[in-house]
């Protein structure tokens, strides 16, 4: 299948890439600032032949329409966004505007299907919730403006499946964790707990006293090919989330493995829900994260270590 990944150059993005190339997909990554020499790394001298990357920015319709058309798009998974509301301006230009030129690109173009990134971001706490378990469609009370936005992307996904019959589908990432990231909170968790412990440098971790659901980088992206793949489903949105455990388990765990790690934890708390029904995207993609957090963990600092020396 030929398929369009927007923000292919990021940190999900680039996993989705990789693991597209190696189903045999060909893959148009739209990157604002598209890596190329990094993509053709991660695929290799045999899979490279599959990519193509465009510098392009999802803000603007016509140049998308035009790459859709030019490469006979049939399948668009929608990762790039602004993961941040540092300046919410461009935060909602990229995420609002720019998440409706993508459907729009594919419905203008008849693409089989368009996949979103959105993030639990949209449930905001869980001091909102009676069920323990927040559910899959359950209400949205996004309490920062990048989740408002997914918030909004998730109505757009359904207003452009109802209205446009496209077959337009989000999932939903809890706290994704692995090599790579740069942007959003968790990239300081990712240097402070992992990173510099693993480097021989001392890691001070912020909001400590939070707890997190976490999902290692290879399964959200593997959930959002699934998304791609999947036979027609009946809910538009799923949840995907993986292991839950405090930053300070966590930490206790980095130490197992990295026994002279110098982990300081600093107090404060950056709490997100974290507990959800996962029967939707159990059933209906037939997602289970394939990384506990021991082996994601692991994963992520033998790589940090390779990378090294
Ligand atoms: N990382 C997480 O913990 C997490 C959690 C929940 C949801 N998500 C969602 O997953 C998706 C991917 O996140 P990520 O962590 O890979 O982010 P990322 O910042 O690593 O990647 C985003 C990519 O989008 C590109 N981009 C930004 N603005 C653009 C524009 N105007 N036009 C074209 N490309 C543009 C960037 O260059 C970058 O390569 C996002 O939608 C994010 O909201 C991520």
């Amino acid at each position: 299948m030929r398929y369009l990944v927007t923000g292919g150059s990021g940190f999900i993005g680039r996993q989705v890439v990789k693991m597209l190339a190696r189903e045999g997909d060909q893959i148009v990554v739209y990157d604002i600032k598209p890596d190329k020499d990094r993509l053709a790394g991660l695929l290799g001298d045999r899979d490279s032949s599959k990519l193509t990357a465009i510098t392009g920015d999802i803000t603007e319709l016509d140049p998308l329409v035009k790459v859709c058309t030019d490469h006979g798009i049939e399948n668009i998974i929608h990762t790039a966004a602004i993961l941040d509301s540092l300046n919410p301006a461009v935060t909602v230009r990229v995420n609002c505007d720019g998440a409706v030129n993508v459907l729009e690109a594919g419905r203008m173009t008849g693409v089989k299907r368009v996949v979103m990134s959105s993030s639990v971001a949209v449930f905001g706490g869980h001091d909102k919730y009676r069920e323990e378990f927040i559910p899959n469609d359950a209400p949205h009370f996004p309490g920062s403006l990048y989740g408002a936005t997914k918030s909004f992307n998730e109505r757009c996904v359904d207003y452009y499946f109802r209205t446009y019959s496209l077959d337009a589908i989000a999932v939903r990432f809890t706290h994704v964790y692995g090599t790579g990231r740069s942007s959003g909170i968790g990239t300081k968790f990712d240097e402070e707990l992992f990173i510099k412990p693993a480097i021989g440098k001392p890691g001070k971790v912020p909001y400590s006293e939070s707890i997190h659901n976490w999902i290692y980088v290879e399964d959200a992206a593997r959930s959002l090919v699934l998304a791609s793949k999947a036979l027609k489903t009946e809910s538009r949105c799923f949840t995907a989330g993986s292991d839950i455990h405090s930053v300070a388990e966590v930490a206790d765990y980095v130490r197992t493995l990295i026994p002279d790690a110098d982990i300081t934890l600093l107090p404060g708390k950056f709490q997100l829900a974290y507990k959800f029904d996962y029967s939707p995207i159990q059933n209906e993609l037939g997602f289970k994260p394939n990384f506990t957090i021991e082996n994601g963990v692991k994963d992520f600092i033998d790589q940090i270590i390779n990378e090294n020396g």
